[in-house]
């Protein structure tokens, strides 16, 4: 009791300190574009007026193509109804620009209604909408009705350009359009991480898609009831047991400190003086959560706020709660009364950053905290949830082709996308050099008694040990002059190109093992004398190589160009093949979860090859032979030297013999020598089944039925019985729904036509969902949770590896690498550039 009136006592001193304190000063936008796109007149909405889209300096497009719809059909009867009766229609690629005054997090909100428009059928329409530096939206599978998509990005240039662009001979529109500052603090750069693997700062530079904002036991608030223009949804519909929870209000009971850190625009004081709690109404000793579910695309990470106002209790100290984020604790044993500086009413948020979500949910919940047994409760006042940009900048799934392949169009589409992705491309190009530099920097003062790069502005001295090899000749063209090493460096690491410390052996020449005096062991891939074809090869696989960093793929340590020689020396993988762990080598073999690991850093190197760079590079040799596994069994995709720049050199591979290696080669390209990204997909499919099954892709000495690996698995796949054939080592240690997982994505690998196949960034994402399976850490499904192991195998299939003896056959250019063992050999070659298709 004592307690009870001293709380009270301090309420009432904190409420006679701050009453005068008025927090009605409202934000006022710097830039604030309203614009009615496709109108003739401004069209006002609520208090705000939308101006139409007639003016050159803001929209660029090659048709002036405005159209309007009747609303008819929409039942719903909000405010901005308005702005969907006309639209802005574009035939081609179209940019509005915005120019803006104060650099910082601004909202970019699109207003669509997919519907009839005069004579343009606009439903199914199919465009991408991108900033200079995300993709935002992708229009598939809109529903009929008007929506708006709200995002936020930091805008850091003086214009903020919205390129609208159609895939293919789609159509791209947009019936609205807001460009409005946000407040500096809304966004701060810190929050929780959910999972430790997540890195939560740096929110200040996301990206953000708006995917649900929600008042929590309050009414839906419009444009006009929020200081910052937010609409906010009620939460009944999400929550999973509505009765569980009710609802209590009072709006005066919320108190907007300075000294706090919500402010009005945060939120506004609907929400936060409403909130759900639980519903203790049978018995308040009741001990359960209150969980809501929400929609959610899986393979980003995602923002979540939680907002908190203890408009309820009667004192302090007495509300303390957990809350949850997908099973993970968000909040344990929260006390608003003591994070608001010891009052009630004043509200507070906490920002939650989500791994890479798994599941097309995410689950917020709320329950009593073990602390407080006694009278358990539990609120939550408000909640958003954001979608963060991929690590491609991006906001929609697979973004870096979507861009691409919408080139087929029209040249002008092709160029301007090419330029917006392009734009992207320069700027993690931008990132890797940096990283690399840095990474060049650090080896080389490792290795200055080794040797020493050349000066950049003249091949034929060096800086410190300079006349000791002056006698190089120069490329003059070759640009990364931080990675030339002097020759005699490469014959001291090479025991001057010992033949028996040749490892393999390609078209393009020899790979030596090697090792540099301080120890570091080096794989130096020595080219056949130089030919003008085979020089601008070279440069081109240094330019490449130098730009495609990333810890997936094989790095270039540097290069050698002196006295004519074509020398490339890359990091050695000290465990040699992944083709090697499998089968044909009396290796150990791996564990389920290694092999799954090892195919995601694969996918993961092969997804930034397709999308990492402004044209996607097709691998085209994609096999076991050519992932590398690092001392730590982690994988690297190798043998991606050889691309092409110029058009004309382009032209002669259309011309180009049918390459890549014979089990593995995409039925599609074969028939039609028409390269796509999804060529590699087709390959990695191969492997997949060839890391299930551990056996050779194709085996001559097997059963007809069983000489090819593609086919028979897939055969046992469609059946359901793959278990039936998987590597018998593995028998009995992997989940069903694990396996379930990995050979559907094989499956869909292998689909005759490349538009069936997932994209390298799908095939990446199911993988991991395997692996998540497989470790069963994926909540919420029951079903997926399963513990039973494949049973042991029927004997009848399981005998074809010990015939493993990899007699494969290959098509020209594939040389001997699959013969050599633990070769990487090749390293150089079949790589191209896709032009835009
Ligand atoms: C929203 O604003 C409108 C107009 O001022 C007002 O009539 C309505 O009551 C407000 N709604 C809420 C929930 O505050
Ligand atoms: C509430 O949810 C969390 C996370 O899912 C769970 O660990 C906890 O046991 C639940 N509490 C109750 C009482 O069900
Ligand atoms: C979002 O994109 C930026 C680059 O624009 C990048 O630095 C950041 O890491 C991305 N976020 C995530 C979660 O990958």
């Amino acid at each position: 009791m004592t307690d009870y009136w001293r709380n009270i006592g301090f309420f009432i001193c904190v409420l006679s300190i701050f009453p005068l304190v008025c927090f009605c000063a409202t934000f006022v936008p710097v830039d604030n574009y309203l614009i009615d796109c496709g109108a003739t007149a401004s069209t006002s909405v609520g208090t705000r007026n939308f101006i139409a889209d007639n003016n050159k300096d803001l929209l660029s497009t090659q048709e002036d193509i405005l159209a309007t719809t009747s609303l008819k059909s929409v039942t719903s009867s909000s405010d901005d109804l308005p702005l969907y009766q006309t639209a802005r229609v574009f035939t081609g690629s179209s940019k509005y620009t915005f120019k803006i005054k104060q650099k910082g997090r601004h909202w970019i909100r699109l207003y669509f209604f997919p519907s009839t428009y005069e004579k343009y059928n606009l439903s199914a329409a199919d465009f991408t909408v991108s900033t200079q530096n995300h993709v935002l939206f992708r229009s598939l599978n809109m529903q009929k009705d008007p929506v708006m998509k709200e995002y936020s990005v930091n805008v850091t240039s003086d214009t903020l350009v919205l390129t609208f662009t159609p895939s293919g001979n789609s159509t791209a529109f947009v019936n609205a359009i807001e460009v409005v500052s946000v407040p500096d603090d809304l966004i701060v750069d810190d929050g929780f991480a959910l999972d430790p693997s997540v890195t939560s700062s740096g929110l200040v530079t996301q990206a953000l898609e708006t995917v649900w904002r929600v008042n929590m036991g309050g009414p839906t608030l419009t444009p006009i009831n929020d200081t910052l223009q937010r609409t906010w949804v009620p939460d009944q519909s999400f929550l999973l047991e509505p009765n569980l929870a009710s609802n209590f209000s009072n709006i005066k009971g919320v108190k907007y400190e300075n000294r706090g850190q919500a402010t009005e625009n945060t939120a506004p004081p609907t929400v936060y003086g409403t909130l759900t709690q639980m519903n203790s109404s049978n018995d308040p000793r009741s001990i359960f959560n209150v969980t809501w579910q929400f929609d959610v695309s899986p393979g980003f990470q995602y923002l979540v706020r939680l907002h908190f106002c203890d408009v309820v209790s009667k004192a302090l100290n007495v509300l303390i709660f957990n809350a949850y984020v997908d099973s993970k604790l968000a909040a344990s044993s929260a006390d608003p009364s003591t994070t608001s500086n010891n009052a009630l009413g004043v509200p507070y948020y906490r920002d939650l950053v989500t791994a890479v979500a798994v599941s097309k949910t995410l689950r917020v919940g709320i329950g009593p905290s073990d602390l407080n047994k006694d009278y358990p409760n539990a609120i939550l006042n408000g909640l958003e949830i954001m979608k963060m940009n991929n690590s491609m900048g991006n906001l929609i799934p697979g973004a870096g082709s979507v861009a691409i392949t919408s080139g087929s169009s029209s040249k002008k589409t092709g160029m301007i996308v090419g330029v917006s992705v392009g734009v992207v491309g320069a700027v993690v190009l931008a990132g890797l050099f940096f990283v690399l530099c840095r990474k060049r920097r650090r080896l080389v003062q490792r290795q200055s008694k080794t040797w020493v790069p050349l000066s950049i502005n003249d091949g034929t001295t060096s800086h410190t040990m300079g006349s000791k090899y002056s006698n190089g000749t120069t490329l003059s063209a070759a640009s990364n002059f931080e990675y030339r090493v002097p020759f005699v460096a490469v014959q001291e690491a090479t025991n001057n190109f010992d033949e028996s410390w040749v490892i393999g052996i390609g078209g393009f020449g020899k790979v030596y093992k090697g090792e540099l005096s301080d120890g570091t062991k080096v794989a130096v891939k020595r080219g056949n004398p130089r030919s003008q074809q085979g020089l601008a090869e070279f440069r081109t696989e240094i330019e490449m190589l130098s730009q495609f960093r990333h810890r997936h793929l094989v790095s270039l340590i540097g290069y050698c160009d002196e006295r004519n020689e074509m020398i490339l020396i890359y990091e050695y993988m000290e465990k040699g093949t992944l083709k090697g762990h499998l089968y044909g080598s009396g290796l150990p073999s791996l564990s389920w979860k290694e092999r799954l690991e090892i195919c995601i850093g694969s996918a993961r190197g092969l997804h930034y090859l397709h999308t990492g760079y402004a044209k996607a590079v097709i691998h085209r040799d994609v096999k076991s032979a050519n992932i590398l596994l690092d001392e730590n069994l982690m994988a690297k995709v190798a043998d991606f030297g050889l691309s092409k720049t110029g058009p004309e050199i382009d032209q002669t591979h259309v011309s180009t013999a049918v390459k890549g290696s014979f089990g593995y080669l995409d039925p599609e390209y074969f028939r039609r020598q028409q390269l796509t990204e999804k060529s590699d997909v087709y390959s990695f499919g191969v492997v997949l089944f060839e890391v299930l099954c551990a056996r050779p892709v194709i085996d001559p000495t097997l059963p007809r039925e069983m000489v090819n690996l593609a086919e028979w698995a897939l055969k046992w796949q469609k059946k359901g019985q793959l278990e039936q054939i998987i590597d018998q080592t593995l028998a009995g240690k992997i989940r069903p729904d694990s396996l379930r997982k990995f050979g559907e994505t094989a499956e869909k690998c292998l689909a005759d036509y490349g538009v069936d196949r997932p994209s390298m960034g799908d095939v990446l994402w199911n993988l991991e969902y395997a692996l998540q399976l497989q470790e069963a850490v994926v909540q919420g499904d029951p079903e997926e949770n399963s513990t039973n192991m494949i049973g042991e195998l029927s004997p009848q299939v399981n005998n074809f590896n010990q015939d493993a003896s990899a007699s494969v056959t290959q098509f020209a250019g594939s040389g001997l690498d699959d013969l050599s063992g633990v070769s990487m050999s090749r390293v150089f070659s079949q790589l191209v550039k896709s032009e835009g298709r």
